[in-house]
């Protein structure tokens, strides 16, 4: 099983991050300097993925343009001889195949997906969520993709979170099968902390067969009245084997405030041209 392309799901309204979501997609806001994005667009070619399908709602073009050439930029960095900058804004192009469906109304992460159908087609494909970013190594998707394609079944990404936030998640239950990883025999879309089966959340990584569009266009709007890829899940694992993957490594939900601004500060301090005039910065911010 050979996974080539990936779902990027870009349709949201960006509430949680409002005013600057007014006019900005909340999915080119930076992490220091490169919108989130191409982050997660990177982990995905970083992971082997061929062709990324972004998924936008209509007015969300920008987010396309970002992977589009920019042929006067260009021209100018060219001319300036800053090529170290050119490089920098050509590669961004070639990370993978871009396409872009639209989702004309906001009906479900679920009914968002199955917008790709045609694109995808009849191969297994991942689902990415640019809310979050993980920082791991191997990036999260090739992680999650070799858990996959070991057990020719489709997988999710899961994390252990506080019981006082289950109800952010689409939350599983499942027994374990191996180092990290679970057979997942139920799930439950947003949880009552009473309700949760467990404590281990959906992260915002799939990887999905092509059966799962059938399950999405049969499933009744769920919780919030929206169509659930949680349910289709469900469904999906009651006719064959899905398994959850607990990985290891830093997640940062950008759509949080707190989530966005930590973002900020451990990708500059990775950086290692702003980590040195960062560091006694940040320490004196501490102290005052
Ligand atoms: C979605 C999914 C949920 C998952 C979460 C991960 O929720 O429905 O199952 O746990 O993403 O971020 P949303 O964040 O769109 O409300």
């Amino acid at each position: 099983m050979k996974v080539r392309k990936a779902v990027i799901l870009a349709a949201g309204l960006g509430t949680r991050m409002l005013p600057v979501t007014k006019v900005v997609p909340k999915e080119l806001l930076p992490v220091v300097d490169t919108p989130a994005i191409q982050l997660v667009a990177e982990e995905a070619a970083r992971s082997g993925i061929e062709e990324i399908i972004f998924v936008i709602s209509p007015g969300k073009t920008s987010l396309i343009e970002h992977f589009a050439p920019a042929p006067e930029l260009e021209r100018a960095l060219e001319e300036r001889e800053k090529l170290e900058l050119l490089d920098l804004v050509q590669s961004v192009g070639k990370l993978a195949r871009i396409t872009a469906v639209e989702q004309h109304q906001p009906l479900g992460l679920g009914h968002a997906v199955l917008q790709a159908k045609s694109a995808v087609g009849g191969e297994p494909f991942a689902v990415m969520l640019p809310d979050d970013i993980f920082d791991c190594q191997p990036p999260l998707l090739r992680q999650l993709l070799d858990v996959a394609e070991g057990q020719t079944a489709p997988a999710v990404a899961l994390l252990e979170v506080p019981r006082s936030e289950v109800s952010k998640y689409g939350i599983v239950e499942g027994s374990k099968t191996g180092e990290h990883i679970y057979r997942i025999s139920g799930m439950v879309e947003k949880p009552s902390p009473e309700r949760a089966p467990s404590q281990l959340a959906i992260m915002g990584r799939y990887v999905l067969p092509p059966e799962i569009f059938g399950l999405l266009e049969h499933a009744e709007p769920g919780v919030g009245g929206e169509i659930q890829l949680t349910d289709a899940l469900l469904a999906l694992a009651e006719h064959r084997a899905l398994y959850g993957y607990q990985f290891t490594g830093a997640r940062y939900d950008l759509g949080d405030r707190v989530g966005f601004v930590l973002a900020q500060v451990a990708y500059a301090l990775k950086r290692p041209d702003l980590a040195a005039s960062l560091r006694p910065r940040l320490r004196e911010l501490l102290l005052s």
